[in-house]
């Protein structure tokens, strides 16, 4: 919990860490893990989980023509740091009954680097 703190204290209070090159490269390396079900850019398909373009700050379940989990449509989440990043560590304990199959990353410092790439690669 201290280190979810942490991580978005960092992610939102210095961005200047947000564009560090070892950050985003090593959350290029870890979005090989997500890259399987997900698309990034504009433009690609959903695969077995919806194209994350545009999705980060906006609230879940918006990408048109994916069919999501019912859980997943009624959590009302919203994609901030802090919630990507509970979600990241562990995808069923922030949304049970949710369809994605990940485990999720117990390392914080990964996640802060994955988040860091997505917001990148998302945008
Ligand atoms: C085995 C396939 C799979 C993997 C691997 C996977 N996902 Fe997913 N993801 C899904 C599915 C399926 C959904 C839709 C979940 C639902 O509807 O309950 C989803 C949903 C999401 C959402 C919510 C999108 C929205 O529109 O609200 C985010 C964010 C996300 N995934 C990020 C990631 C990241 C980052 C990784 C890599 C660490 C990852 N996923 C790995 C299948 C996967």
């Amino acid at each position: 919990m201290i280190a979810r703190l942490v991580v978005a204290a960092l992610l939102t209070a210095t961005p200047a860490l947000a564009a560090d090159p070892a950050l985003l490269k090593r959350g290029a390396m870890l979005s090989m893990r997500c890259s399987t079900c997900h698309e990034f850019a504009a433009g690609k398909p959903n695969k077995v989980g919806p194209n994350l373009h545009r999705t980060l700050g906006k609230p879940a379940g918006g990408v048109a023509g994916f069919a999501y989990s019912p859980a997943l449509l009624a959590s009302k989440t919203v994609w901030t740091d802090a919630s990507l990043d509970a979600w990241l560590e562990r995808p069923t304990a922030v949304i049970p009954g949710t369809k994605m199959a990940f485990v999720g990353l117990p390392r914080a410092e990964d996640r802060a680097a994955l988040i860091a790439w997505l917001k990148q690669a998302t945008k």
